[in-house]
């Protein structure tokens, strides 16, 4: 596989490394075999599928939920727009959306490095250049893009991992020109845990994951970077089917008993996010804002 990556490995503070750590661990170990022997292969995604009433597969309902990300960012269809996806897993949002919108020009960031190699190898067998997709090696709160240099930001299921979700906003802030669109989706913890077990779910959930910390105080946070018009929506009712199929499959694959640590952790992290969406606790959202 040729790797031709723009940026460098980014250099991680001894504060930073442990968590930043686990988190290349958990995709190395959790993910990247899996795409290896041909997982979700339409979609190529690391996100929740989302899902109508058309009976849609699972892989479909991920092509769908980057469908939705153009949708609520707005982009138009000849529109000639840059447009960034924040912690790009293995390319397949930026390879469907660079195909839809074919006067746009989009960079996918990842701190990374094997997944943007499956990123490179899946933009080259789709027939991209360089020119449509840029991909970049970088930590999304500290990135190379230049100041005020796009038109449409998006994390999908990234912002999860960051642990300072402030220092994402400013980065974005910074590369957004004017008028531009902030969206993410992700995991949110909507009210405190009332007892022991929902506590210890909520741990489960964010070990398992590689979450840093749950998104808290956002409308704040990004009210004070300088954003405004910001808009939330739950997205639960559409995602929950694909949350109901991770959950059976952990429990199939943890009778078993074959996995390792991370990927045990992972399986049980499936497991706690159904029983935390049923409990009302976490909730998939997406939010928008403006710069
Ligand atoms: C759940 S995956 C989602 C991937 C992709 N958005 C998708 O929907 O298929 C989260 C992604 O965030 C990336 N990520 C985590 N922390 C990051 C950071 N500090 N900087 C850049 N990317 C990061 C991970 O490597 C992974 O690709």
């Amino acid at each position: 596989m040729k790797v031709n990556l723009k940026g460098i490995m980014p250099s991680i503070s001894a504060q930073d490394s442990a968590h930043t750590h686990h988190v290349l661990d958990y995709y190395a170990e959790c993910w990247l075999s899996r795409f290896s022997d041909g997982h979700n292969p339409k979609s190529k995604a690391m996100h929740l599928g989302y899902f109508t009433t058309d009976g849609l597969s699972n892989d479909d309902a991920k092509l769908k939920t980057n469908q939705l990300i153009a949708e609520i960012l707005g982009i138009s269809k000849n529109e000639n727009a840059t447009i960034v996806d924040l912690g790009c897993g293995i390319g397949g949002t930026c390879v469907y959306l660079a195909q839809r919108f074919s006067n746009s020009a989009f960079t996918g960031v990842n701190i990374s490095k094997e997944q943007l190699k499956f990123a490179e190898h899946l933009r080259s067998s789709e027939g991209l250049t360089e020119e449509r997709i840029q991909l970049e090696l970088a930590d999304y709160a500290k990135t190379s893009l230049k100041s005020s240099s796009s038109n449409y930001v998006f994390a999908l299921e990234s912002l999860c991992h960051a642990q300072s979700k402030e220092s994402v906003y400013a980065e974005v802030h910074r590369i957004l020109a004017d008028k531009g669109v902030f969206l993410f989706v992700d995991y949110f913890e909507i009210r405190v845990p009332d007892n022991r077990e929902e506590e210890d779910l909520l741990n489960i959930f964010r070990n398992g994951w590689a979450v840093s910390q749950y998104i808290r105080d956002h409308k704040q946070q990004l009210l004070s970077t300088g954003f405004h018009s910001i808009t939330e929506q739950s997205l639960v009712d559409h995602v929950k089917p694909g949350i109901d199929i991770s959950y059976e499959t952990a429990i199939r694959k943890l009778e078993k008993n074959e996995s390792t640590d991370l990927v045990r952790n992972h399986l049980l992290a499936c497991k706690a996010l159904k029983q935390l969406v049923d409990l009302e606790l976490i909730d998939y959202r997406y939010v928008r804002c403006v710069k």
